[in-house]
């Protein structure tokens, strides 16, 4: 099985990466022996992407696997977008920027909630091949949260695929529709296009 490094330290996104990319073996850039800081300095999730994997690739000399995503929220002009996890201030709070969401679309009727999730996913390989995919989700806000499954904002988030929150949806039924599983799908249908392409 391929080794690839994960370009992240957010517990909720490597465990499914590796659940939705599971023919590879996925190991935490840490754990492959990445001690670095990375700026998200982008404007875009692929601008982030491709920051965080072609620095961890560089650093460890072997391919690195990122994903830039966040919540855009229809009310908020697309907002937290790409500042999604220091929505509140501080990097990775998902109790305070969930807070933060709720007081922000306090008077915004139901009709007037709908937000998506996007993933923008990039793979580097030290022979400096790149391939991005990116995948969307739509949905809207809740009014308080709906369980306590997922990470980040999934119990705010009303799946209008599953018709229930990603707060109490399973981890397959959340990978199944969500939009780290439609670009992780989307990448690795690349890379197989990639492989065919190369024998031929
Ligand atoms: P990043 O590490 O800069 O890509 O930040 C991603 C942030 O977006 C996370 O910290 C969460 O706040 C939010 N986010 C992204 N994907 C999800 C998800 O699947 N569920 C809930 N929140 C998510």
């Amino acid at each position: 099985m391929k080794t690839i490094a994960a370009a992240s330290g957010n517990k909720g996104k490597l465990r499914e990466i590796a659940e939705i990319f599971n023919g590879y073996e996925i190991v935490p850039m840490q754990a492959a022996g990445f001690t670095g800081e990375i700026e998200e300095t982008g404007c875009t999730f692929a601008e982030n992407a491709l920051l965080k994997a072609r620095t961890v690739c560089r650093a460890l000399g072997m391919p690195a696997l990122a994903d830039d995503s966040g919540l855009c929220v229809e009310a908020l002009g697309g907002a937290p977008g790409v500042y999604s996890a220091r929505f509140a201030g501080t990097h990775g709070d998902d109790a305070a920027n969930n807070a933060l969401l709720l007081q922000k679309l306090s008077n915004v009727p139901a009709e007037k909630r709908g937000a998506y999730f996007e993933s923008c996913v990039a793979l580097i390989f030290p022979d400096g091949r790149e391939f991005v995919a990116s995948g969307r989700t739509y949905g809207k806000i809740l009014p308080k949260a709906q369980g306590s499954g997922g990470f980040g904002y999934d119990p705010l988030f009303f799946s209008e695929e599953l018709g229930k929150s990603f707060g109490v949806a399973s981890a397959e039924e959340k990978n199944a529709v969500s939009h780290r599983g439609k670009a992780l799908r989307a990448l690795e249908r690349q890379l197989r296009e990639n492989a065919e392409g190369n024998r031929s």
